[in-house]
């Protein structure tokens, strides 16, 4: 279900409703945007912490049963929430828009830090998820969180073990690890973690070898190695740690089964070498008092980031209006706040903003027809009252897209040329460029097409980029 709240409102509307912080506020009222929601301090005893390490270490997962991290009645506030957006059509990870759930990231940073020797922290890739049974949903299908084609564009060595580093024991420990909590059971029925130990995962360390799937090379030895998977229930407030190597899934939800729906909450904390944050230094503020602003655009962007896996679930216009979100809000991001050493990680604030724009350009080549149809679905029709004059509202979404990944480019970061050369050809048009010009438009709705020669025109720096952002809200 799409939120009616911006389902077939014409974009500027709907970016302008997504921005009313009161009608959060409204939709979970027991929440807080406030900053003056629970706290939790809350960790695990020393013991705990000892097993929890080394169980990471030994086996690349560690479950914590019961509720250790949060007060049940957080966990409950959590699900209560969660529950509350799912009914009204939004994605479960806007429950990012809350205090409540930074105080969770800050209790779960509060544990893992220790686990890690102080090295790992919240770099705001969180994740919240709604899988409900009676729809025959399920989590991730099998993965590593980490694999070299996400470090290597940001300068890091390919050698899988550097992702490692060993404490005073001579342990590996890794530079990112996922927290994820549960706030319901979570059980085989309604979908749970399941995990392939290190030790019977020959990729886990080596890295794993193109000719062969990694699943394929766990299994495909001796039929012995099913039975390693490990599969982790947990009660409601029960969690796991897992390292970015281990292979895991969340399984597939028992059709119409009897039990409620699976929710829960995730988020990566790694080393500044590895990842670091994606919008801000966790030193800078405390997770209750980053504004409400940024956490809108950090929950649209995450469901960019994450769009391959909801894109059914999203549709073309609610993928636009998300993008337009997370671009119109880029004056948070701005230049003039990383000289206050508000954003001391600017790089990878600009990387961010990058890779959200490289997965909408993505997205919305891969749903082009529907976008199609939708921009002529909501557009105004001729003769309509249009206060703003802004026709091209719709083609600066993409516009601003492209725009992230060419500032990433001019930085000279790494990571975004191909995609951008495979969706628009390569940077140095042909002779024949009315041909490649057919073959462009093929490839992006044609409403998006008058953007590339601009965008050339920056590349060669002959244009100047059209000044935006600060527009949601107004
Ligand atoms: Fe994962």
């Amino acid at each position: 279900m799409a939120p009616p709240l911006i389902t077939g409102v014409p974009l500027r509307e709907a970016v302008a409703r997504i921005g009313s912080r009161r009608y959060w506020e409204e939709l979970c009222p027991y929440l807080h945007i406030d900053n003056k929601g629970l706290s939790t301090k809350r960790k695990l005893s020393k013991g705990e912490r000892v097993r929890v390490k080394q169980e990471l270490v030994e086996e690349g997962y560690s479950k914590v049963g019961g509720c250790e991290l949060l007060d049940m009645s957080h966990v409950e506030l959590l699900r209560r929430g969660i529950e509350d957006l799912v009914a009204e059509g939004w994605p479960p990870t806007f429950i990012g828009l809350y205090d409540e759930c930074w105080q969770a990231v800050g209790a779960m940073q509060n544990n893992l830090k220790q686990v890690t020797d102080g090295r790992n922290s919240c770099n705001f890739d969180v994740v919240a998820w709604h899988v409900d049974p009676s729809k025959g949903q399920h989590g991730f299908s099998p993965h590593r969180d980490r694999q070299p084609e996400d470090w290597v564009p940001r300068g890091l060595p390919h050698d899988v073990e550097a992702t490692f580093v060993k404490d005073e024991e001579g342990n590996l420990v890794a530079k990112y690890v996922t927290c994820w909590l549960a706030l319901t059971e979570a059980s085989p029925d309604n979908s749970c973690l399941n995990f392939v130990p290190a030790p019977h995962d020959p990729g886990y360390y080596q890295g794993d070898v193109e000719e062969q799937d990694p699943m394929e090379r766990v299994f495909s030895c001796r039929k012995e190695a099913y039975q390693h998977i490990r599969s982790v229930p947990l009660s409601p407030g029960g969690c796991t740690f897992h390292t970015h190597r281990i292979i895991h899934w969340g399984s597939a939800a028992k059709p119409n089964a009897a039990s409620r729906p699976r929710i829960s909450l995730s988020c990566a904390f790694s080393t500044s070498d590895f990842e670091k944050a994606y919008v801000l230094k966790e030193e800078a503020r405390s997770f209750s008092q980053f504004d409400f602003d940024l956490r809108l655009a950090l929950c649209a962007g995450q469901m960019i980031n994450y769009g391959d896996r909801f894109l059914n679930e999203l549709g073309p216009h609610v993928l636009r209006v998300y993008h337009r979100v997370f671009s119109s809000l880029s004056h948070l991001f701005s230049d003039e706040l990383f000289s206050l050493d508000y954003f001391p990680c600017c790089d990878e604030v600009r990387r961010y903003q990058a890779e959200i724009g490289n997965k909408y350009v993505q997205l919305a080549s891969s749903v082009q027809d529907k976008m199609e149809e939708d921009i002529n679905a909501t557009a105004k029709k001729p003769g309509e009252e249009d206060e703003d004059e802004d026709e091209d509202e719709d083609e600066d979404i993409l516009d601003s897209a492209l725009d992230s990944i060419l500032s990433a480019k001019v930085k000279g970061m790494k990571g975004f040329v191909d995609d951008f050369e495979d969706i628009y050809g390569h940077a140095d048009f042909p002779a024949d460029r009315k041909e490649m010009q057919r073959k462009q438009r093929k490839q992006l709705p044609a409403k998006f097409f008058g953007r590339v020669s601009r965008i050339r025109g920056i590349l060669k720096g002959q244009g100047s980029k059209k000044k935006r952002g600060g527009k949601r809200g107004d």
